[in-house]
């Protein structure tokens, strides 16, 4: 069985947890879009790893982890990377690999992506990583990929190439010295050194693992509304984060693919800026923060809070073809009195059902809300969905209806064994 894994919202909603968990039933694990603007947290034990490019389920023993074309890699990030699951004793020789199609991420694509959002007006919030800069870059046709790194000619042809435009760039546009041609080579040739025995046509070892009727985890990074095309554009990523971005990504046709499974947290979180129509008060938002430690994985910047979108999560659903729901972070709603659900969107008098796609609009809808009860605090942790509370379920079944989706596992909590498998 192939599956997709994909964020329904705004990113962070738990992808790592559930990509560790159902890495377990697979042998093949992608990532195929994004870079280290993502941040994916496995918890096991008191351990919690961060993955910022490395597949989540690499702390699986004997699974081979990929990433794939469509990802953008910092070098640097994942050098670091590598290394702490090293001193973590987690052996990946022989089970990783690297696209020799990946875009590289160079130092220039960093810095231009801090001045370019320090000159905007209207700031997107980026991470800063580079992420734009490079996507940009990959569809000039002047972007460096990985296996450019292994030909020390061509590496240093384009480099140059892209130097001598820059530069100007850099100098006349932003005032910045602009980037020195010796240092970047050096560096990003060691890196080709260190990462040779990863690099590799992971489109073709992938194909021929679906034609042996392998089971193949695709793990999407950022969510639906990050979307480039179908996000809440431009206060987006620079990736297609939908599922179409799976077989893009990867070099696996749609028609291997079997299924996609949905991430949702039980409310909504955003981080930078950007349209929020069910977002919290201050003060219930500061609240809620601190209740669900709600703080970037990636920049520790503290994530917006709002209510569970109905219309937004309905259309992830539809976009992706997903057919399956997982819920995430029900704990983090323990203790509330009521619990609010937005099932549509009040404008200009007129109640919107769909997520409207004009951006006036979006920034300026008034969410329309229907009440939950809430449920207690439980001191035990519920370990089957009898043990939810009966208003957690009946918060559940609503979500279900709502939806039109099948739910079939929920989260109460980081670790592995918080998770309710909901048809067993
Ligand atoms: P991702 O980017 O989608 O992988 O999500 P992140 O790792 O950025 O953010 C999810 C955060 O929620 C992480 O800190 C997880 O450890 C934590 N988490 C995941 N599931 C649950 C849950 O059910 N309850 C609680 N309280 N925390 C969870
Ligand atoms: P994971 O995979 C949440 C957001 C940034 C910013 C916008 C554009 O952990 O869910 P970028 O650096 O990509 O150009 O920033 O996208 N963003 C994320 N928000 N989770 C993520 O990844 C994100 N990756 C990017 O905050 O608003
Ligand atoms: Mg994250």
């Amino acid at each position: 069985m192939n599956i997709v894994i994909i964020g329904t919202q705004w990113g962070d909603e738990g992808k790592g947890k559930i990509v560790d968990i159902l890495s377990q039933k697979v042998d093949y694990i992608v990532r195929y879009q994004g870079g280290n603007n993502a941040g994916h947290t496995v918890v096991v034990g008191d351990k919690e790893y961060i993955f910022h490019l490395m597949p989540s389920g690499i702390l699986h023993k004997h699974k081979v982890c990929c990433i794939g074309n469509g990802v953008v890699i910092d070098p640097l990030v994942l050098q670091n990377e590598i290394e702490g699951l090293k001193r973590a004793g987690i052996n990946i020789s022989g089970r990783f690999k690297i696209s020799s199609l990946a875009h590289v991420i160079m130092p220039y694509h960093r810095i231009l992506d801090q001045l370019r959002e320090a000159k905007r007006e209207h700031k997107i919030g980026t991470t800063g990583r580079g992420i734009g800069p490079c996507y940009a870059d990959k569809i000039n046709r002047c972007g460096i990929r990985m296996a450019d790194l292994l030909n020390p000619k061509v590496f240093a042809e384009k480099l140059k190439d892209n130097l001598k435009e820059k530069n100007e760039i850099f100098k006349k546009v932003y005032r910045h010295p602009g980037f020195d041609f010796k240092a970047i080579y050096r560096e990003y040739i060691n890196y080709g050194n260190l990462f040779a025995s990863y690099i590799s046509n992971t489109m073709l070892l992938l194909n021929e693992a679906a034609c042996d009727k392998k089971d193949i985890l695709f793990e999407g990074a950022q969510g639906t509304f990050l979307d480039i095309d179908f996000g809440t554009y431009p206060f987006v990523t620079s990736s297609s984060t939908t599922s179409g971005g799976a077989c893009i990504g990867s070099g696996v046709s749609p028609v291997k693919i079997d299924k996609v499974i949905g991430v949702a947290k039980a409310y909504t979180t955003r981080v930078g800026e950007g349209p929020f129509p069910t977002e919290f008060s201050l003060e219930f938002g500061k609240f809620m923060r601190k209740k669900g430690n709600e703080f970037g994985s990636t920049t520790g910047r503290p994530r917006r809070c709002g209510w569970f979108d109905a219309l937004m999560v309905r259309e992830a659903v539809m976009i992706n073809g997903i057919s399956e729901l997982v819920i995430m972070k029900m704990d983090v709603l323990n203790g509330l009195r009521k619990i609010k659900i937005c099932t549509a969107y009040r404008y200009k008098g007129k109640l919107l059902h769909e997520f409207p796609q004009d951006f006036e609009a979006l920034s300026k809808v008034k969410p329309v809300y229907e009440e939950a009860p809430g449920w207690p605090e439980t001191s035990n942790k519920p370990r089957c969905y009898k043990e939810l509370h009966p208003n957690a379920r009946v918060y559940l079944n609503r979500l279900r209806e709502m939806l039109k989706v099948k739910v079939n596992m929920v989260s109460v909590g980081s670790s592995r064994e918080d998770t309710i498998f909901l048809d067993c």
